[in-house]
């Protein structure tokens, strides 16, 4: 039989996709361990604390080079425990930078406090610590150091202000577990740390979970009550608490996972490494900042994020998306602009540094399994991008 004209006209081969970030892989990579793990959760009868929590907490204290951790259901939850643990609340200020995720400000709001923005140090995106002494005032009773994308704050800097000035120091860690500061990881840089364990981070549940740490005895008290509803003696509320438990399920699950953190950070460091010479290789580099990572700390890039002029981000994201790989920006509104916090007084122009960074950062696909034909082919979509560009202007 002749076959059809349809039939016989050459398709082109799809072009691979690659996505921002491959959840699964790590699943599909420990599957059995994790099947069995959350198989025992369900014959235990224990769903919500109990041993695998317990377990879980004192590992990853351990990890973290912390004496205590304290599970909790989110990131968010951790960062709002953690504020109410050291008593922050209505009449007190916490320092915060506008170019993080929502919750680190949201939080300090949530326990009837003051977010005080101060801007973010253009190489590293994290709090300028230079900037941080003009904001304090009688009311100051924390600095909250996010260390964004993976790389640690300038925390020696940062605990000379808060020692001088008798702040505590709220860590938000939630991208950057097992990063380091010289040589210490985070949940010992702080008062207090708080970390996430949302699917996409560094170490992932397989929903929402979190972590606070901290070296302080009655801090963990305090922040175990808190979960529970405030009680320390069931049904005997010593604080206005919440609903803030975590599952022992998420327990189980981060559990197998993490005996593979190490492994897996390696890896994403070097992917980005890989990233940083290819991008330079397709001389992409003038039009492409790479990521500063500085050399007192270990930068775990929970995000490769780079930057790109202003008025090609939204089309160079468009083209990437297009073309099937994953992109994200992180994060396009500083936070001193969010409707939310219009109360707060912040006018655009307020935070120049974060307002050019949310204007110009694009993430980039990383994860540790990430293949170097998967990275090969984001940056030919990135050269191709600027190639169409120039012949346009041409
Ligand atoms: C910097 C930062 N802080 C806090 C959080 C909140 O964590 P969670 O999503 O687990 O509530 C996130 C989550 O993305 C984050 O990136």
């Amino acid at each position: 039989m002749k076959p059809t004209s349809s039939a016989s006209v050459p398709t082109a081969p799809t072009p691979p996709q690659v996505p921002l970030c491959d959840i699964q892989a790590q699943y599909r990579a420990l599957k059995e361990e994790i099947d069995s793990a959350v198989l025992r959760v369900l014959g235990s009868g224990q769903a919500i604390l109990g041993p695998e929590v317990a377990a879980f907490e004192q590992e990853t204290a351990r990890f973290c080079g912390a004496q205590f951790g304290i599970g909790c259901g989110s990131g968010t939850d951790a960062l709002v425990l953690a504020l109410r643990a050291l008593d922050i609340g209505p009449g007190d200020e916490v320092i915060v930078p506008p170019f993080t995720f929502f919750a680190s400000a949201s939080a300090v709001a949530r326990v009837g406090a003051k977010p005080v923005f101060v801007d973010i140090d253009p190489v590293t995106f994290n709090l300028d610590p230079n900037q941080i002494e003009a904001k304090i005032t009688a009311n100051t009773r924390a600095i909250m150091p996010v260390h964004l994308f993976g790389q640690c704050c300038d925390m020696n800097a940062i605990w000379e202000i808060a020692q001088d000035r008798q702040l505590y120091v709220v860590e938000d860690a939630a991208q950057s577990f097992g990063s380091e500061y010289k040589g210490k990881r985070c949940g010992a840089l702080g008062s207090v740390t708080c970390l996430s364990f949302y699917p996409t981070k560094n170490l992932g549940a397989i929903g929402d979970a979190g972590l606070v740490t901290t070296n302080d005895p009655s801090i963990d008290k305090k922040l175990r009550a808190l979960r529970v509803h405030g009680s320390e003696v069931k049904y005997y509320h010593k604080y206005i608490g919440y609903n803030m438990r975590l599952d022992a399920i998420h327990a189980a699950v981060l559990r197998v996972k993490l005996p593979h953190v190490a492994t897996w950070l390696t890896a994403r460091v070097t992917a980005a490494k890989r990233y940083d010479s290819l991008i330079e290789s397709t001389n992409l580099h003038g039009f492409m900042r790479r990521p500063v990572a500085q050399p007192d700390r270990r930068h775990t890039y929970n995000q490769y994020v780079v930057r790109v002029p202003a008025n090609h981000r939204d089309s160079l994201v468009k083209h990437l998306k297009d073309s099937g790989v994953g992109v994200e920006v992180y994060y396009p509104l500083s936070l001193h602009q969010q409707e939310c916090f219009r109360y707060l007084g912040y006018r655009t122009g307020d935070f120049p540094t974060s307002e050019q960074a949310a204007s110009e950062v694009v993430a980039l696909p990383i994860f540790p399994e990430i293949t170097e034909s998967q990275q090969q082919r984001v940056v030919e979509v990135c050269a191709g991008y600027l190639r169409q560009t120039i012949r346009r202007a041409a």
